[in-house]
């Protein structure tokens, strides 16, 4: 348990850390920074409310040790417009009232955008999380947010080489630093965990290495039609020789059902559609697949941390690095290609040898160089 912020217990309460999250990928990465912020600052949390499903939020937070959210603003879903505008409104009121010395977004959700946006015109300093990641894709509202977010920030994180180069190459005015992916350090100190308090593979009646694992979730899949049915295709046609397991977000749950796709998939012997699951069941979940299909940026990692290999249901990654690795490939909606790609190769390897995503101590490199810009301390060895 995290002591509260008093001189006594030799706590620096000098230095307010405000962190803004509101949906799923946001909460796993504030999760990497956690063991450090607690133990040094005083820290609040604001949850948007975004994501309010308890499969999608608050399973979150009990499974990787996050404290409750300080505030809870439940804005909740609707127009990106009316989403974004509600999140401000409700950040600005909370940060003024808070008054922190910083305020730390994450990743690239309407929450990260919002935060960035309401710290920023309140005049609060803003260190974006997972800085520099493109796509170059403006149909997509994560290459909006995040590219914004981090013309507006003063502390930038990026996970990669290539980050940093598509951060210098847009002259941003923020402080850069190469850091690695604090979804490694999150992956790393969870999954021996997941590994031992999962039971998600009897509770499925599931047999190591013998299903592949599907998420779907993105708008430009779920709220394109043709699309989408392309996709159910692929699935269909995959499912003729595997079993898929397909934890299904509320988004393309909707979707399928207006496109009376979702009784096809609940009726499948072969596909298994189960809920949104939890980090420590999703986890282990991919550790025991042969193979992934997703469309996510947060699982294209995890699969490759955990070294497999994944097909990526859009025509691009922000995750150049794995394409380039072997781990990932881009097969978008082509169903010959997706086949292909089943029959040549499933799981790679159980583990890799040279992580190019991070060494799992970005969150101590984050601390580090947030205490030299906040307190004037000299930078340790990183
Ligand atoms: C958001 C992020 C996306 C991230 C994803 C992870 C943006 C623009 N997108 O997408 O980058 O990968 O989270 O899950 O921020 N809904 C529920 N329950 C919830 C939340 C949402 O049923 O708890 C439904 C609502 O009908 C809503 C739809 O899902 O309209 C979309 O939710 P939203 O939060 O807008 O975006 P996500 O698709 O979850």
């Amino acid at each position: 348990m995290v002591l509260p912020c008093t001189k006594r217990n030799g706590r620096r309460c000098d230095i307010k850390i405000a962190s803004i999250v509101g949906a799923r990928p946001n909460f796993v990465k504030l999760a990497g920074l956690i063991p450090y912020i607690d133990v040094e600052w005083e820290h609040v949390i604001i949850h948007t409310g975004q994501h309010y499903d308890y499969e999608l939020s608050k399973i979150f937070f009990k499974h990787l040790n996050i404290p409750e959210p300080d505030y809870f603003l439940g804005v909740g879903s609707g127009s990106h417009g009316y989403q974004t505008g509600e999140m401000i409104k409700r950040i600005e009121g909370t940060l003024l009232k808070e008054k922190p010395d910083l305020v730390i977004v994450y990743g690239d959700t309407n929450s990260t955008l919002a935060g960035a946006l309401a710290a920023v015109k309140a005049g609060f300093r803003v260190a974006h999380v997972e800085a520099g990641l493109r796509s170059y894709d403006f149909n997509m509202p994560e290459e909006i947010n995040r590219r914004v977010t981090d013309h507006i920030s003063w502390l930038l994180f990026a996970p990669t080489d290539n980050a940093v180069t598509n951060l210098l190459r847009e002259n941003v005015m923020g402080e850069i630093y190469l850091t690695g992916d604090i979804h490694v350090d999150v992956l790393y100190r969870w999954i021996e965990i997941a590994e031992n308090r999962s039971t998600i593979l009897s509770k499925l009646g599931l047999r190591k290495g013998e299903y592949i694992v599907a998420t779907i979730h993105r708008a430009e899949n779920t709220d394109d039609e043709k699309r989408l049915r392309r996709i159910i295709e692929i699935l269909t046609s995959i499912a003729e020789r595997s079993l898929i397991v397909f934890p299904i977000h509320p988004r393309t749950r909707k979707a399928l059902k207006m496109l009376n796709l979702l009784e096809k998939l609940v009726m499948h012997k072969n596909i298994l559609l189960i809920d949104p699951l939890s980090y420590l069941d999703f986890i282990k979940l991919l550790k025991y697949s042969k193979l992934v299909i997703t469309d996510s940026g947060g699982v294209q990692r995890e699969a490759y941390l955990l070294g497999k290999k994944t097909l990526v249901v859009r025509d691009r990654t922000e995750w150049v690095e794995l394409v380039r690795e072997g781990y990932v490939v881009i097969t978008d909606i082509d169903i010959n290609k997706a086949m292909k790609n089943l029959a040549t190769n499933t799981m790679i390897k159980q583990s890799i040898k040279n992580n190019i995503l991070g060494d799992g101590r970005t969150g101590y490199r984050i601390m580090n160089i947030l205490s030299m810009k906040l307190s004037g301390n000299k930078p340790t060895l990183m």
